[in-house]
């Protein structure tokens, strides 16, 4: 049933234009995902939700927009070249490798193929390390080259500029420095749809501390990213979850993370993990840079490496969550009404119009009016390509909050329809009172 829900919203985001396969026209690349027509809408609107929360509508976080592509020194300093690694295991039947940590384990050193089902022994077959590091070269000419990494998290960029940002923006602890941006990962377990790929977006904050106050700003980002996800995502609370991790589970720079998890159709997965990164970052790259990158505490008179406080989370993620969560079912009149539940902030469109008879000038004229009149203010869309109940279905499946209909009796009575995609329920407006009626709707 899960499963089938996972194909179901698969193949929506596809044929509505959401999502497609990477390099599909030259049969595709594993991991490597488009963002159509649809899908860009949502995407750039859960950024802008989060840059506005988190940058602009704060005084304590500011934004940073770094390169991708990245000084390999970076990652020497970071850890990644050396630790960043997947350790893969090579079943001696089929000759499929799989991550060791992601497969069942049946005794001290015997793993079961997920493909096949043969016991593998790791004593015989020894896990090989994989770093996930995507390599490329910048160099001038071809006999000269410059090896450089593009990033795996947006994170580095933050840590690299730590001190650029301290010297033009004067800030006192805490405060924190926030990116949204491409990360880049040669994952070996992928499928799933978007939850695992190769190229991804992060919305980050790297939260600097006085080291005391660590412990009281985790707890604050664990609960404030939580809430982010109820109440501005709109996601059930019923389908999310933190989860601390074990002390084994801890990436090489973290003393304590908690992710916050989403009951996705496969089962419940990493949406966002909350770290506390130590002073690690900092440390590391003044060692490896020989730039003093500690803090100066003017009232304590004393120098230290701030702590790091990290919510870090996945754009691809949090948009497919919502996708999942908004997903919804129903029978209407014994035929299935597929509907998308998004909140009207996350929707592509806010409204629709039709004109009821395509082929009636007066009609169209004026619903293109009504049309053009406010899609500059809230995000419209006009459609005359079929019949009405397919137009609405239509709208349902991609999630538009309301639609509006202009009919005959529009050109006299000056009134139009204006119908509810999660009631259905249709009420006649004034067509003068369109744009103010849809913003009170909005507000409430
Ligand atoms: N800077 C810390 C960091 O990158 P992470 O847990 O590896 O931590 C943070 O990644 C978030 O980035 C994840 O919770 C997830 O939402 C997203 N993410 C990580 N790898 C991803 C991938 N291969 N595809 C899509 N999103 C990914």
């Amino acid at each position: 049933m899960e499963k089938d829900k996972l194909s179901q919203i698969v193949s929506l985001c596809r044929r509505r234009g959401f999502i497609f396969g990477g390099s599909e026209l030259y049969g595709g690349l594993s991991s490597f995902w488009d963002y159509g027509p649809l899908g860009a809408r949502t995407k750039k609107k859960i950024k802008d939700i989060w840059w506005h929360r988190y940058v602009l509508s704060r005084d304590d976080i500011v934004g940073l927009d770094s390169a991708i592509i990245m000084h390999s020194l970076v990652f020497v300093a970071s850890g990644h070249l050396e630790g960043f690694n997947d350790y893969l295991i090579e079943c001696p039947k089929c000759k499929k490798r799989f991550r060791i940590d992601k497969i069942e384990k049946v005794s001290r050193n015997e793993y079961i193929c997920p493909e096949c089902a043969t016991t593998i022994d790791a004593l015989k077959n020894k896990p090989k390390k994989f770093n996930l590091m995507l390599k490329t070269n910048v160099s001038a000419s071809e006999d000269s080259p410059f090896d450089a990494y593009l990033r795996p998290e947006t994170a580095q960029g933050i840590f690299t500029n730590f001190l650029n940002i301290l010297n033009v923006t004067h800030k006192k602890l805490p405060f924190g420095i926030a990116q949204i941006g491409k990360a880049f990962r040669n994952e070996v377990t992928t499928g799933s749809f978007i939850f695992r790929m190769k190229e991804f977006d992060q919305m980050e904050i790297e939260y600097f501390v006085k080291p005391g106050e660590a412990d009281k700003f985790y707890e604050y980002w664990v609960e404030e990213r939580y809430r982010f996800y109820i109440d501005i995502m709109g996601i059930k609370k019923s389908n999310l979850r933190k989860r601390e991790h074990s002390k084994d589970e801890l990436a090489h720079y973290a003393r304590a993370c908690t992710d916050i998890e989403y009951n996705f159709p496969f089962g419940w997965s990493e949406l966002e993990g909350i770290a506390n990164r130590t002073d690690y970052d900092l440390r590391r790259h003044s060692q490896v840079s020989k730039k003093d990158l500690t803090y100066f505490d003017e009232e304590a008179k004393t120098r230290f490496f701030p702590y790091v406080i990290e919510p870090s989370s996945g754009v691809d993620r949090t948009f497919f969550a919502v996708i999942c969560d908004a997903y919804h079912e129903e029978d209407v009149k014994g035929r299935k009404r597929v509907v998308l539940r998004l909140k009207p902030e996350l929707a592509p469109y806010t409204v629709a119009i039709f004109p009821l008879l395509k082929k009636n000038s007066e009609i169209v004229e004026l619903a293109k009016k009504i049309f053009y009149d406010i899609k500059d203010k809230i995000p419209a869309f006009y459609d005359d390509t079929a019949a009405i109940g397919k137009l609405y279905r239509r709208q349902d499946e991609i999630g538009t909050p309301f639609c509006i209909t202009v009919d005959v009796d529009s050109l006299t009575d000056k009134k139009v329809t204006l119908r509810n995609r999660d009631t259905m329920e249709q009420e006649r407006i004034d067509t003068s009172r369109v744009l103010e009626i849809l913003r009170e709707k909005l507000k409430s």
